[in-house]
């Protein structure tokens, strides 16, 4: 069975944009939970642009609840995550200007410094991914740092599909490190700019164990809940 974690980062943005405390991501995490999900991640930015460090250690100190938690390698944040303890961590690479993770870590120019990362949380015993880009290079250095998964960066693939350019060179590719990963004994997950049309594509490789998917979930998830919102104000005001 494919697995599917939910990102939540973004109902922080959407709270953060009134600075108040609605919709709270804790109330997010459960209803993702108690609605099928199999994790909740959440991305704890250098610069905490959605999740905060409070709404961190409260999810993650949720009973029952699987917490993916990305960070950069940042050392004040690789330090806090050892102290918040999630399920799971992610390490995803981190730019101040960018909107969302633009591309994969630079595995060979930060080889060092991961390897010591990865060491301290598997001592937690909490379970190890890099978030990579589609390279067999890439995956190679993975296998050397003995990290548990890796995420592929899907955002270029997802980008082909959207805009209707070809895009099986990419998939192909995908499915060959997915294949490389696997033999190597790295789990591998996919993410980053999923909708229902990619996953459709992604979920034919059978390698990939687990999809994490939020900007597509929250944003869709708009329209579903629009109808009912409406018919309760509709009520109230009548
Ligand atoms: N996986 C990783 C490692 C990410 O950094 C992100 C974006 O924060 C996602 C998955 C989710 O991407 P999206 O919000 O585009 O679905």
């Amino acid at each position: 069975m494919k697995r599917l974690g939910v990102n939540i980062d973004h109902v922080a943005t959407l709270r953060n944009a009134r600075g108040e405390y609605h919709p709270d991501p804790l109330e997010a995490a459960k209803f993702v939970k108690k609605n099928g999900a199999d994790s909740v991640t959440i991305h704890l930015r250098e610069d905490r642009r959605h999740i905060n460090d409070f709404d961190a250690k409260k999810i993650c100190s949720m009973k029952g609840l699987i917490v993916n938690l990305e960070i950069s390698t940042n050392a004040k944040i690789v330090k806090k995550a050892l102290n918040i303890k999630p399920n799971y961590v992610c390490l995803v690479p981190e730019n101040r200007k960018e909107i969302t993770t633009e591309g994969g870590l630079n595995l060979k120019k930060n080889k060092k410094i991961i390897k010591k990362i990865i060491l301290k949380f598997k001592k937690k015993r909490i379970r190890t991914c890099l978030f990579i880009n589609a390279s067999v290079k890439d995956i190679k250095i993975a296998k050397e740092l003995d990290v548990d998964c890796i995420e592929i960066h899907t955002g270029r693939l997802a980008n082909l599909v959207k805009s209707k350019k070809n895009y099986l060179r990419d998939l192909n590719n995908i499915k060959k490190c997915s294949i490389l990963a696997n033999s190597l004994g790295i789990e591998v997950h996919a993410g980053h700019g999923l909708d229902y049309k990619t996953t459709k594509l992604l979920k034919k490789i059978d390698q990939i164990k687990e999809f994490n998917i939020g900007h597509f979930i929250i944003g869709e998830s708009i329209f579903f809940g629009l109808k009912k919102l409406i018919q309760n104000f509709r009520k109230i005001i009548k």
